[in-house]
């Protein structure tokens, strides 16, 4: 396809947008929507460290790039604090905001602080400083009342439709249990995290926000990107998680299952490692996870994860790469991690048609 970046083809891939009817822009596509096809992300980006990951980024060209959170290391209650932060990264992302379309979420550190959720007391201050961050138009569905900041766009035209889905897991999301200090110290040596798996009723999304995603699901589209802030198929890491919320992990399965929704590539961030899980088992079709983490940050101590693919990892400043073909009758779809030169570390290719329901599938 001829390339499509730039600000002038943004406009045509955001014009594309469509999602629920009241969430609908008012502008009609007047030509065919570009084939959306180079998509970049990353997470973990601290605003006082150096950022030369972005040269890299810029040389693959991409049409679309997402923030996955912890865009900012706010770590604070003080909103004029976050306030500043925000404004210490904004010639950070210049380059890349002025390159291509870019959408974001947030995870803990850009919501409020470590691991913080719905008890944050500032949340509501922190969603006004992060939609006037990214550039939000203040008459958007993200300005709710009482809720998150997830979302969702598509790009492309009807047959060779990308979605994207962006969850909130912090606004409402129910307080984690840490195990006990014997656990703990058990857990050190194996390089995990502090926190206890909780029973299946605590959730990370509001009630609303997981009608919203039912309704997401049932959208057309021929690939669904759900850019999930923390890992969705890890496990178990003892980290933050969607492993630490089995009934959340389960019911995003199941509601696969149940909206028939083919296509979906979960992305995340947060660990300051990149990985591709894969899980085969116990889902409608095999579900991938790449996760990229960080743009600066890294980590020496890497959680097991019985997903992982062939237990490579890449723990150095690294960014993500979904490159879709769509030339080829089945699409090719490229998985790519690559660190702070933009050399590929972890790679995996499929095909399409491998993201549909398997006949003899079971979920459990
Ligand atoms: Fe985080």
């Amino acid at each position: 396809m001829t390339s499509i970046s730039r600000r002038n083809a943004i406009k045509g891939l955001a014009a594309a947008s469509t999602v629920l009817p009241s969430m609908t822009s008012a502008i009609e596509p007047t030509s065919k929507p570009p084939l959306l096809s180079r998509i970049n992300f990353g997470s973990c980006c601290h605003q006082d460290k150096p950022q030369p990951i972005w040269a890299s980024v810029l040389k693959q060209d991409p049409q679309l790039f997402l923030f996955l959170g912890d865009n900012i290391y706010a770590d604070t209650h003080d909103m004029n604090v976050m306030r500043e932060k925000y404004a210490r990264q904004t010639d950070n992302f210049s380059k890349i905001r002025n390159h291509c379309d870019v959408l974001a979420i947030w995870d803990d550190h850009d919501f409020g602080a470590n691991d913080v959720g719905a008890d944050y007391p500032q949340k509501k201050e922190s969603r006004d400083l992060f939609l006037q961050f990214w550039g939000d138009d203040p008459n958007n569905s993200r300005h709710r009342s009482n809720d998150g900041i997830y979302h969702a766009r598509t790009y492309g035209p009807q047959h060779q439709r990308v979605q994207v889905i962006m969850p909130d897991l912090r606004f409402h999301r129910q307080a984690g249990e840490k195990v006990n200090c014997l656990e703990n110290i058990s857990r050190l040596v194996r390089n995990m995290g502090p926190y206890a798996v909780l029973d299946e009723q605590r959730s990370q999304l509001s009630p609303q926000q997981w009608q919203w995603l039912e309704q997401q699901l049932l959208q057309p589209a021929k690939i669904r990107i759900i850019a999930s802030s923390l890992q969705f198929l890890a496990d178990y890491t003892g980290w933050e998680a969607w492993a630490q919320y089995p009934g959340d992990r389960k019911r995003m399965i199941d509601l696969i299952e149940k909206t028939g929704a083919e296509g979906v590539i979960f992305v995340s961030g947060d660990t300051h490692w990149g990985e591709i899980s894969r899980q085969s088992e116990n889902v409608p079709y095999p579900l991938y996870d790449m996760t990229s983490s960080g743009l600066t940050e890294t980590w020496s101590q890497v959680s097991p994860n019985r997903y992982r693919m062939h237990d490579k990892f890449y723990a150095q400043e690294n960014f993500g790469e979904l490159h879709i073909d769509w030339h080829q009758k089945d699409p090719q779809i490229a998985m790519w991690i690559r660190d702070i030169n933009g050399q590929v570390r972890l790679s995996h290719h499929i095909h399409l048609s491998e993201l549909s329901f398997q006949p003899d599938h079971t979920t459990k």
